[in-house]
Protein backbone atom coordinates (compact mmCIF):
# COMPACT_ATOMS: atom_id res chain seq x y z
CA UNK A 1 0.00 0.00 0.00
CA UNK A 2 0.98 3.54 -0.68
CA UNK A 3 1.92 6.00 1.49
CA UNK A 4 -0.70 8.55 1.84
CA UNK A 5 1.54 11.90 0.79
CA UNK A 6 2.31 14.23 3.69
CA UNK A 7 2.56 18.28 3.88
CA UNK A 8 6.03 19.83 4.45
CA UNK A 9 4.79 20.66 7.68
CA UNK A 10 3.58 17.10 8.23
CA UNK A 11 6.28 15.24 7.26
CA UNK A 12 8.97 17.45 9.27
CA UNK A 13 6.57 16.66 12.83
CA UNK A 14 6.74 13.47 11.64
CA UNK A 15 10.65 13.24 10.79
CA UNK A 16 10.84 15.01 14.32
CA UNK A 17 9.15 13.01 16.13
CA UNK A 18 11.10 9.86 14.80
CA UNK A 19 14.15 11.46 15.25
CA UNK A 20 13.04 12.64 19.07
CA UNK A 21 12.02 8.56 19.47
CA UNK A 22 15.30 7.32 18.63
CA UNK A 23 17.22 9.77 20.20
CA UNK A 24 15.44 8.68 23.48
CA UNK A 25 16.41 4.93 22.35
CA UNK A 26 12.49 4.58 21.22
CA UNK A 27 11.02 5.92 24.66
CA UNK A 28 8.12 7.50 23.86
CA UNK A 29 7.06 8.54 27.56
CA UNK A 30 10.43 10.39 28.37
CA UNK A 31 10.20 13.99 29.59
CA UNK A 32 12.06 16.88 28.77
CA UNK A 33 12.25 18.92 31.61
CA UNK A 34 11.00 19.01 35.14
CA UNK A 35 10.22 22.17 37.33
CA UNK A 36 9.53 21.99 40.60
CA UNK A 37 8.65 24.81 42.57
CA UNK A 38 10.27 25.28 46.02
CA UNK A 39 10.12 29.25 46.55
CA UNK A 40 7.41 29.94 48.88
CA UNK A 41 7.68 30.77 52.45
CA UNK A 42 5.78 28.18 53.97
CA UNK A 43 4.51 30.78 56.14
CA UNK A 44 1.50 28.49 57.95
CA UNK A 45 4.74 26.12 59.22
CA UNK A 46 6.19 28.73 61.43
CA UNK A 47 9.40 27.81 60.72
CA UNK A 48 12.65 29.22 61.07
CA UNK A 49 14.04 26.01 58.36
CA UNK A 50 12.35 25.99 54.52
CA UNK A 51 9.25 23.99 54.17
CA UNK A 52 10.64 21.61 51.63
CA UNK A 53 13.44 20.51 54.07
CA UNK A 54 10.91 19.17 56.43
CA UNK A 55 10.93 15.66 56.46
CA UNK A 56 8.46 12.47 56.32
CA UNK A 57 9.99 9.21 56.77
CA UNK A 58 13.91 9.73 56.78
CA UNK A 59 13.50 12.56 53.64
CA UNK A 60 12.90 16.22 52.83
CA UNK A 61 9.56 16.88 51.24
CA UNK A 62 11.55 17.99 48.30
CA UNK A 63 13.37 14.70 48.05
CA UNK A 64 9.99 12.76 47.90
CA UNK A 65 8.94 14.91 45.01
CA UNK A 66 12.25 14.30 43.11
CA UNK A 67 12.14 11.05 44.00
CA UNK A 68 8.56 10.12 42.43
CA UNK A 69 9.71 12.54 39.31
CA UNK A 70 12.63 10.20 38.87
CA UNK A 71 11.15 7.18 36.86
CA UNK A 72 9.54 9.80 34.43
CA UNK A 73 13.32 10.32 33.73
CA UNK A 74 13.44 14.33 32.84
CA UNK A 75 16.40 15.02 30.61
CA UNK A 76 16.97 18.13 32.74
CA UNK A 77 15.49 19.20 36.44
CA UNK A 78 14.83 22.75 37.44
CA UNK A 79 13.98 23.83 40.96
CA UNK A 80 12.63 27.19 41.58
CA UNK A 81 14.13 28.34 45.08
CA UNK A 82 13.22 31.98 47.31
CA UNK A 83 12.88 31.53 50.96
CA UNK A 84 15.75 29.84 52.46
CA UNK A 85 17.58 29.36 49.15
CA UNK A 86 20.78 28.89 50.56
CA UNK A 87 19.80 26.26 52.62
CA UNK A 88 17.71 24.46 49.89
CA UNK A 89 20.58 24.91 47.51
CA UNK A 90 22.47 23.25 49.76
CA UNK A 91 20.23 20.35 49.92
CA UNK A 92 19.78 20.10 46.62
CA UNK A 93 23.56 19.39 45.91
CA UNK A 94 23.34 16.95 48.02
CA UNK A 95 20.20 14.58 46.92
CA UNK A 96 19.82 15.99 43.20
CA UNK A 97 23.36 17.49 41.96
CA UNK A 98 22.19 17.56 38.73
CA UNK A 99 19.23 19.96 39.56
CA UNK A 100 19.62 23.14 38.41
CA UNK A 101 18.06 25.80 40.67
CA UNK A 102 16.54 29.09 39.66
CA UNK A 103 16.25 31.78 41.92
CA UNK A 104 13.19 33.75 42.29
CA UNK A 105 13.40 36.89 44.18
CA UNK A 106 9.81 38.50 44.70
CA UNK A 107 7.06 36.10 44.63
CA UNK A 108 4.91 36.49 42.12
CA UNK A 109 3.06 33.34 42.18
CA UNK A 110 2.97 29.90 40.39
CA UNK A 111 3.02 31.39 37.27
CA UNK A 112 5.72 33.92 37.31
CA UNK A 113 7.95 31.23 39.17
CA UNK A 114 7.84 28.76 35.39
CA UNK A 115 8.57 31.96 33.28
CA UNK A 116 11.34 32.19 35.46
CA UNK A 117 12.16 28.75 35.48
CA UNK A 118 11.75 28.71 31.73
CA UNK A 119 14.05 31.36 31.06
CA UNK A 120 16.69 30.30 28.39
CA UNK A 121 14.88 27.03 27.69
CA UNK A 122 14.44 26.74 24.02
CA UNK A 123 14.35 22.79 23.50
CA UNK A 124 10.49 21.62 22.47
CA UNK A 125 9.13 19.10 23.99
CA UNK A 126 7.38 18.13 27.61
CA UNK A 127 7.58 19.55 30.76
CA UNK A 128 6.35 18.34 33.67
CA UNK A 129 5.36 21.11 36.88
CA UNK A 130 5.14 20.11 40.17
CA UNK A 131 5.05 21.58 43.70
CA UNK A 132 7.71 21.07 46.21
CA UNK A 133 5.17 20.48 49.06
CA UNK A 134 3.65 17.14 47.89
CA UNK A 135 5.61 14.37 49.25
CA UNK A 136 3.03 11.62 49.06
CA UNK A 137 3.20 11.59 44.98
CA UNK A 138 4.20 8.54 43.21
CA UNK A 139 6.62 7.81 40.31
CA UNK A 140 3.84 5.28 39.10
CA UNK A 141 0.82 8.16 39.01
CA UNK A 142 2.79 10.55 37.28
CA UNK A 143 4.11 7.78 34.90
CA UNK A 144 0.60 7.41 34.18
CA UNK A 145 0.14 10.95 33.70
CA UNK A 146 2.81 11.29 31.12
CA UNK A 147 1.81 8.50 29.48
CA UNK A 148 -2.39 9.96 29.65
CA UNK A 149 -1.10 12.88 28.45
CA UNK A 150 1.23 11.72 25.08
CA UNK A 151 -1.89 9.18 24.35
CA UNK A 152 -4.24 12.44 24.37
CA UNK A 153 -2.00 14.40 22.19
CA UNK A 154 -3.34 17.01 24.68
CA UNK A 155 -1.25 20.73 25.20
CA UNK A 156 -1.72 20.77 29.04
CA UNK A 157 -3.08 17.24 31.11
CA UNK A 158 -4.00 18.47 34.67
CA UNK A 159 -3.24 15.50 37.59
CA UNK A 160 -6.49 16.01 40.09
CA UNK A 161 -8.44 14.17 42.11
CA UNK A 162 -11.35 13.79 44.01
CA UNK A 163 -11.05 15.37 47.49
CA UNK A 164 -13.24 14.55 50.53
CA UNK A 165 -12.20 17.99 52.20
CA UNK A 166 -11.41 20.32 49.31
CA UNK A 167 -10.86 23.55 50.91
CA UNK A 168 -7.69 25.32 50.92
CA UNK A 169 -7.45 23.81 46.87
CA UNK A 170 -8.01 25.27 43.44
CA UNK A 171 -10.95 24.02 42.29
CA UNK A 172 -11.02 22.09 38.45
CA UNK A 173 -14.32 23.02 37.05
CA UNK A 174 -15.85 21.23 33.98
CA UNK A 175 -18.17 22.18 31.20
CA UNK A 176 -21.70 20.51 30.84
CA UNK A 177 -19.75 18.13 28.49
CA UNK A 178 -17.53 17.07 30.91
CA UNK A 179 -14.32 18.52 29.12
CA UNK A 180 -12.09 20.10 31.47
CA UNK A 181 -12.77 24.22 31.23
CA UNK A 182 -10.74 26.18 33.94
CA UNK A 183 -9.23 25.88 37.46
CA UNK A 184 -10.30 28.32 39.93
CA UNK A 185 -8.31 29.32 43.39
CA UNK A 186 -10.20 29.13 46.11
CA UNK A 187 -9.69 32.88 46.95
CA UNK A 188 -11.33 33.76 43.72
CA UNK A 189 -13.92 30.60 43.57
CA UNK A 190 -17.91 32.04 44.01
CA UNK A 191 -19.48 29.80 46.93
CA UNK A 192 -21.28 27.32 43.64
CA UNK A 193 -17.81 26.89 42.44
CA UNK A 194 -16.08 25.97 46.11
CA UNK A 195 -18.88 23.08 46.21
CA UNK A 196 -17.00 21.16 43.07
CA UNK A 197 -14.78 18.51 45.21
CA UNK A 198 -12.87 17.64 42.32
CA UNK A 199 -9.49 19.59 42.31
CA UNK A 200 -5.78 20.75 41.03
CA UNK A 201 -2.67 18.77 42.46
CA UNK A 202 -0.60 21.32 41.38
CA UNK A 203 1.07 18.90 39.15
CA UNK A 204 0.54 19.39 35.24
CA UNK A 205 2.42 18.21 31.85
CA UNK A 206 2.81 20.69 29.44
CA UNK A 207 3.65 21.10 25.60
CA UNK A 208 6.56 23.47 25.98
CA UNK A 209 5.47 26.06 23.21
CA UNK A 210 1.72 26.27 24.39
CA UNK A 211 3.00 26.55 27.74
CA UNK A 212 5.63 29.40 27.06
CA UNK A 213 2.84 31.43 24.71
CA UNK A 214 0.06 31.03 27.67
CA UNK A 215 2.41 32.19 30.31
CA UNK A 216 3.38 35.82 28.47
CA UNK A 217 -0.51 35.98 28.64
CA UNK A 218 -1.02 35.92 32.48
CA UNK A 219 -1.96 38.38 34.14
CA UNK A 220 -2.47 38.98 38.45
CA UNK A 221 -6.02 40.06 38.15
CA UNK A 222 -6.98 37.89 41.26
CA UNK A 223 -7.15 38.22 45.03
CA UNK A 224 -4.07 37.23 45.77
CA UNK A 225 -2.40 39.79 43.01
CA UNK A 226 -0.16 36.71 41.81
CA UNK A 227 0.36 35.33 38.18
CA UNK A 228 -1.35 31.84 38.51
CA UNK A 229 0.01 29.05 36.58
CA UNK A 230 -3.53 27.57 36.66
CA UNK A 231 -4.74 30.65 34.47
CA UNK A 232 -2.91 28.63 32.13
CA UNK A 233 -5.18 26.14 31.27
CA UNK A 234 -8.62 28.56 30.95
CA UNK A 235 -6.31 30.52 28.61
CA UNK A 236 -5.12 27.26 26.18
CA UNK A 237 -9.09 26.28 26.68
CA UNK A 238 -10.00 29.82 24.94
CA UNK A 239 -7.60 29.64 22.42
CA UNK A 240 -9.10 26.18 21.18
CA UNK A 241 -6.03 23.97 22.50
CA UNK A 242 -6.66 20.45 24.00
CA UNK A 243 -6.81 20.84 27.88
CA UNK A 244 -7.77 17.23 30.08
CA UNK A 245 -7.65 15.80 33.78
CA UNK A 246 -6.49 12.99 34.74
CA UNK A 247 -7.68 12.16 38.15
CA UNK A 248 -5.76 10.08 40.42
CA UNK A 249 -6.70 6.85 41.57
CA UNK A 250 -5.86 7.96 45.06
CA UNK A 251 -6.43 11.31 46.25
CA UNK A 252 -4.12 10.83 49.22
CA UNK A 253 -0.99 10.96 47.09
CA UNK A 254 -2.09 14.91 46.41
CA UNK A 255 -1.92 16.08 49.64
CA UNK A 256 -0.06 19.19 49.35
CA UNK A 257 1.77 20.24 52.75
CA UNK A 258 0.81 23.93 54.49
CA UNK A 259 1.41 23.17 57.95
CA UNK A 260 2.60 20.98 60.56
CA UNK A 261 -1.03 18.97 61.05
CA UNK A 262 -0.51 18.18 57.29
CA UNK A 263 3.35 17.46 58.00
CA UNK A 264 1.96 14.39 60.70
CA UNK A 265 -1.16 13.70 58.55
CA UNK A 266 1.47 12.95 55.50
CA UNK A 267 3.97 11.42 57.77
CA UNK A 268 1.28 8.51 59.22
CA UNK A 269 -0.05 8.25 55.64
CA UNK A 270 3.55 7.75 53.88
CA UNK A 271 4.26 5.07 57.33
CA UNK A 272 1.20 3.43 56.52
CA UNK A 273 2.09 2.87 53.21
CA UNK A 274 5.71 1.32 54.03
CA UNK A 275 4.00 -0.66 56.80
CA UNK A 276 1.94 -2.65 54.36
CA UNK A 277 4.92 -2.84 51.92
CA UNK A 278 7.25 -4.40 54.49
CA UNK A 279 4.11 -6.89 55.59
CA UNK A 280 3.15 -7.36 52.42
CA UNK A 281 6.41 -8.63 51.68
CA UNK A 282 6.77 -10.87 55.22
CA UNK A 283 7.73 -8.66 57.61
CA UNK A 284 4.95 -8.65 60.96
CA UNK A 285 4.30 -5.89 62.50
CA UNK A 286 2.90 -5.97 65.44
CA UNK A 287 0.63 -2.21 65.41
CA UNK A 288 1.62 -0.43 62.58
CA UNK A 289 0.06 2.99 64.19
CA UNK A 290 2.73 3.07 66.83
CA UNK A 291 5.56 1.73 64.68
CA UNK A 292 7.55 4.39 62.32
CA UNK A 293 10.02 3.13 59.64
CA UNK A 294 11.76 5.17 57.17
CA UNK A 295 11.62 4.66 53.54
CA UNK A 296 15.02 3.91 53.74
CA UNK A 297 15.55 1.01 55.65
CA UNK A 298 15.53 -2.31 54.73
CA UNK A 299 14.09 -5.36 56.51
CA UNK A 300 14.44 -8.99 55.60
CA UNK A 301 11.16 -11.62 55.85
CA UNK A 302 10.10 -13.01 58.81
CA UNK A 303 11.13 -9.95 61.17
CA UNK A 304 9.10 -9.47 63.75
CA UNK A 305 8.82 -5.58 64.94
CA UNK A 306 6.89 -4.77 68.17
CA UNK A 307 4.63 -2.04 69.37
CA UNK A 308 6.28 1.19 69.61
CA UNK A 309 9.49 0.96 67.78
CA UNK A 310 11.20 3.28 65.73
CA UNK A 311 13.67 2.31 62.70
CA UNK A 312 15.64 5.04 61.07
CA UNK A 313 17.90 5.83 58.28
CA UNK A 314 19.33 3.18 56.36
CA UNK A 315 19.07 0.48 59.30
CA UNK A 316 19.47 -2.65 57.64
CA UNK A 317 17.44 -5.83 59.68
CA UNK A 318 18.19 -9.88 58.60
CA UNK A 319 15.62 -12.44 58.66
CA UNK A 320 13.68 -13.69 62.11
CA UNK A 321 15.62 -10.73 64.25
CA UNK A 322 12.62 -9.37 66.63
CA UNK A 323 13.04 -6.16 67.22
CA UNK A 324 10.87 -3.91 70.17
CA UNK A 325 9.01 -3.51 71.76
CA UNK A 326 10.11 0.04 72.13
CA UNK A 327 13.34 0.28 70.54
CA UNK A 328 14.65 2.69 68.16
CA UNK A 329 17.28 1.77 65.69
CA UNK A 330 19.05 4.75 63.48
CA UNK A 331 21.35 3.60 60.54
CA UNK A 332 22.24 0.38 62.60
CA UNK A 333 22.70 -3.60 60.70
CA UNK A 334 21.24 -6.58 62.23
CA UNK A 335 21.84 -9.60 62.09
CA UNK A 336 19.41 -12.76 61.44
CA UNK A 337 17.55 -13.97 64.76
CA UNK A 338 19.18 -11.35 66.60
CA UNK A 339 16.75 -9.42 69.65
CA UNK A 340 16.70 -5.90 70.27
CA UNK A 341 14.19 -4.40 72.93
CA UNK A 342 13.19 -1.74 74.46
CA UNK A 343 16.65 -0.14 73.55
CA UNK A 344 18.06 2.41 71.77
CA UNK A 345 20.67 2.24 69.12
CA UNK A 346 22.67 3.92 66.45
CA UNK A 347 25.47 3.69 64.03
CA UNK A 348 25.73 0.21 65.13
CA UNK A 349 26.59 -3.35 63.96
CA UNK A 350 24.45 -5.73 66.13
CA UNK A 351 25.54 -9.37 64.99
CA UNK A 352 23.75 -12.20 64.00
CA UNK A 353 21.79 -14.04 67.60
CA UNK A 354 22.81 -11.65 69.41
CA UNK A 355 20.48 -9.92 72.18
CA UNK A 356 20.61 -6.43 73.47
CA UNK A 357 18.07 -5.12 76.18
CA UNK A 358 16.64 -4.08 77.94
CA UNK A 359 17.43 -0.57 78.35
CA UNK A 360 21.02 -0.77 76.19
CA UNK A 361 22.21 2.48 74.27
CA UNK A 362 23.99 1.50 71.36
CA UNK A 363 25.98 4.45 70.25
CA UNK A 364 28.08 5.16 67.25
CA UNK A 365 30.76 2.51 65.88
CA UNK A 366 29.41 -0.45 68.42
CA UNK A 367 29.99 -3.62 66.73
CA UNK A 368 28.88 -6.85 68.49
CA UNK A 369 29.78 -10.31 66.46
CA UNK A 370 27.51 -13.32 66.27
CA UNK A 371 25.89 -13.83 69.99
CA UNK A 372 26.79 -11.28 72.16
CA UNK A 373 24.84 -10.61 75.12
CA UNK A 374 24.19 -6.88 76.38
CA UNK A 375 21.55 -6.16 79.18
CA UNK A 376 20.22 -3.26 80.90
CA UNK A 377 21.49 -0.12 81.70
CA UNK A 378 24.92 -0.46 79.26
CA UNK A 379 26.30 2.24 77.06
CA UNK A 380 28.69 1.09 74.86
CA UNK A 381 30.30 3.73 72.14
CA UNK A 382 32.63 2.75 69.75
CA UNK A 383 33.75 -0.51 70.64
CA UNK A 384 34.23 -3.86 69.00
CA UNK A 385 33.06 -6.65 70.84
CA UNK A 386 34.02 -10.93 70.19
CA UNK A 387 31.26 -13.67 69.78
CA UNK A 388 29.40 -14.72 72.42
CA UNK A 389 31.03 -12.15 74.72
CA UNK A 390 28.20 -11.19 77.43
CA UNK A 391 27.88 -7.59 78.68
CA UNK A 392 24.88 -8.19 81.41
CA UNK A 393 24.85 -5.51 83.07
CA UNK A 394 25.46 -1.86 84.15
CA UNK A 395 28.44 -0.93 82.58
CA UNK A 396 30.08 1.21 80.19
CA UNK A 397 32.42 0.57 77.26
CA UNK A 398 33.85 2.95 75.18
CA UNK A 399 37.08 3.36 72.49
CA UNK A 400 37.76 -0.56 73.50
CA UNK A 401 38.04 -4.14 71.56
CA UNK A 402 36.66 -7.27 73.00
CA UNK A 403 37.58 -10.72 72.18
CA UNK A 404 35.51 -13.73 71.95
CA UNK A 405 33.56 -15.69 75.15
CA UNK A 406 34.50 -12.67 77.52
CA UNK A 407 32.33 -11.78 80.30
CA UNK A 408 32.12 -8.46 81.76
CA UNK A 409 30.77 -8.34 84.78
CA UNK A 410 28.72 -6.26 86.34
CA UNK A 411 29.39 -2.01 86.75
CA UNK A 412 32.88 -2.39 84.85
CA UNK A 413 33.58 1.29 83.62
CA UNK A 414 36.28 1.41 80.91
CA UNK A 415 37.84 4.34 81.78
CA UNK A 416 38.55 6.13 78.38
CA UNK A 417 38.62 9.48 79.00
CA UNK A 418 41.40 11.34 81.05
CA UNK A 419 39.85 15.02 80.88
CA UNK A 420 42.20 15.83 77.62
CA UNK A 421 42.26 12.57 75.25
CA UNK A 422 40.11 9.10 74.57
CA UNK A 423 42.53 6.14 74.96
CA UNK A 424 41.92 2.26 73.44
CA UNK A 425 41.67 -0.51 75.93
CA UNK A 426 42.12 -3.96 74.93
CA UNK A 427 40.40 -6.74 76.11
CA UNK A 428 41.27 -10.57 74.83
CA UNK A 429 39.26 -13.42 74.78
CA UNK A 430 37.76 -15.88 77.66
CA UNK A 431 38.45 -13.03 79.87
CA UNK A 432 36.93 -12.81 83.22
CA UNK A 433 36.14 -8.68 84.13
CA UNK A 434 35.24 -9.03 87.78
CA UNK A 435 32.37 -6.67 89.00
CA UNK A 436 32.94 -3.09 89.24
CA UNK A 437 36.24 -3.04 87.89
CA UNK A 438 37.49 0.57 86.49
CA UNK A 439 39.52 -0.27 83.20
CA UNK A 440 41.76 2.46 83.03
CA UNK A 441 42.80 3.58 79.31
CA UNK A 442 45.13 2.79 77.59
CA UNK A 443 45.37 -0.77 79.03
CA UNK A 444 45.31 -4.34 77.93
CA UNK A 445 44.22 -7.29 79.43
CA UNK A 446 45.22 -10.47 77.86
CA UNK A 447 43.37 -13.53 76.63
CA UNK A 448 41.94 -15.65 79.49
CA UNK A 449 42.90 -13.41 82.41
CA UNK A 450 40.74 -11.88 85.45
CA UNK A 451 40.71 -9.00 87.27
CA UNK A 452 39.30 -8.81 91.23
CA UNK A 453 35.71 -7.44 91.61
CA UNK A 454 36.12 -3.40 92.45
CA UNK A 455 39.61 -3.11 90.97
CA UNK A 456 41.21 0.24 89.74
CA UNK A 457 42.95 -1.10 86.72
CA UNK A 458 45.81 1.00 85.94
CA UNK A 459 48.11 -1.30 84.59
CA UNK A 460 47.98 -3.74 81.70
CA UNK A 461 47.09 -7.82 82.94
CA UNK A 462 48.72 -10.68 81.14
CA UNK A 463 47.52 -13.55 79.78
CA UNK A 464 46.28 -15.82 82.44
CA UNK A 465 46.75 -13.52 85.46
CA UNK A 466 44.40 -11.96 87.99
CA UNK A 467 44.80 -8.32 88.07
CA UNK A 468 44.19 -6.70 92.03
CA UNK A 469 43.93 -3.24 92.30
CA UNK A 470 42.41 -2.52 95.52
CA UNK A 471 43.07 -2.27 99.53
CA UNK A 472 43.04 -5.38 101.48
CA UNK A 473 40.14 -5.62 103.73
CA UNK A 474 40.73 -5.32 107.59
CA UNK A 475 38.05 -6.32 109.99
CA UNK A 476 38.15 -3.97 113.63
CA UNK A 477 36.65 -6.83 115.45
CA UNK A 478 34.04 -5.37 118.33
CA UNK A 479 33.57 -2.11 117.01
CA UNK A 480 29.87 -1.48 116.70
CA UNK A 481 29.43 -2.56 120.66
CA UNK A 482 32.19 0.18 121.29
CA UNK A 483 31.46 3.10 119.25
CA UNK A 484 27.55 2.56 118.80
CA UNK A 485 26.57 1.26 122.04
CA UNK A 486 22.61 1.43 122.30
CA UNK A 487 22.02 0.67 118.65
CA UNK A 488 19.92 -1.76 116.58
CA UNK A 489 23.17 -2.63 115.36
CA UNK A 490 24.57 -3.39 118.79
CA UNK A 491 21.64 -4.83 119.67
CA UNK A 492 21.36 -7.25 116.92
CA UNK A 493 25.43 -8.04 117.06
CA UNK A 494 25.17 -8.23 120.70
CA UNK A 495 22.23 -11.09 120.46
CA UNK A 496 24.08 -12.90 117.97
CA UNK A 497 27.14 -13.07 120.87
CA UNK A 498 24.99 -14.11 123.46
CA UNK A 499 23.35 -17.58 120.97
CA UNK A 500 27.26 -18.41 120.54
C1 LIG B 1 -1.54 25.68 44.36
C2 LIG B 1 -2.49 25.85 43.15
C3 LIG B 1 -3.83 25.23 43.50
C4 LIG B 1 -3.62 23.77 43.89
C5 LIG B 1 -2.59 23.62 45.00
C6 LIG B 1 -2.24 22.15 45.19
C7 LIG B 1 -1.88 27.92 42.01
C8 LIG B 1 -2.24 29.35 41.78
N1 LIG B 1 -2.65 27.23 42.84
O1 LIG B 1 -2.12 26.41 45.44
O2 LIG B 1 -4.73 25.31 42.39
O3 LIG B 1 -4.86 23.22 44.30
O4 LIG B 1 -1.37 24.30 44.65
O5 LIG B 1 -1.41 21.93 46.31
O6 LIG B 1 -0.94 27.45 41.41
N2 LIG B 1 5.65 28.82 44.62
C9 LIG B 1 6.76 29.41 44.09
N3 LIG B 1 6.74 30.72 43.77
C10 LIG B 1 5.63 31.49 43.92
C11 LIG B 1 4.47 30.87 44.46
C12 LIG B 1 4.51 29.54 44.78
O7 LIG B 1 7.79 28.75 43.91
O8 LIG B 1 5.69 32.67 43.61
C13 LIG B 1 5.71 27.38 44.98
C14 LIG B 1 5.50 27.11 46.44
O9 LIG B 1 6.72 27.07 47.13
C15 LIG B 1 4.83 25.74 46.44
C16 LIG B 1 4.09 25.72 45.11
O10 LIG B 1 4.65 26.74 44.30
O11 LIG B 1 5.77 24.68 46.45
C17 LIG B 1 2.60 25.96 45.28
O12 LIG B 1 2.43 27.20 45.94
P1 LIG B 1 1.40 27.35 47.14
O13 LIG B 1 1.47 28.74 47.63
O14 LIG B 1 1.58 26.27 48.12
O15 LIG B 1 0.06 27.18 46.32
P2 LIG B 1 -1.35 26.73 46.85
O16 LIG B 1 -2.06 27.88 47.44
O17 LIG B 1 -1.20 25.50 47.67
CA1 LIG C 1 0.55 24.24 48.59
Amino acid sequence: MEEPELSGKELGRKLNRIGSVAQRGGELNQLDLAILLAAGEGKRMKSSRAKVLHEIAGRSLIAHVIKAVEPSAPNELRVVVGANKEEVIQHLSQISPNAKTIYQEVRGGTGHAVKIALAGYNSLGTVLICAGDTPLLSGATLKELLKHHNSTGASATVLSANMPDPSGYGRVLREASGDLAEIVEEKDASELQKQTTEINSGVYIFAATDLVAALSKLSKDNVQQEEYLTDVIGILKSEGKKVVAFKAPDFTEILGINDRSQLSQAAFIMNARICNALMQSGVTITDPMSTWIDLTAEIDVDVVIEPGSAIRGKTKIGREAVIGPRTTLIDCEVGAQARVFESHCESSVIGGSAQVGPYAHLRSGTVLSEQVRVGSFVEIKNTTIGEGTKVPHLSYLGDASIGAQTNIGAATVIVNYDGVEKHQTVIGDHVRIGSDSMLVAPVTIGDGAYTAAGSVITEDVPPGALGIGRARQSNILGWVLKRRNGSKSAQAAAKKEGSK
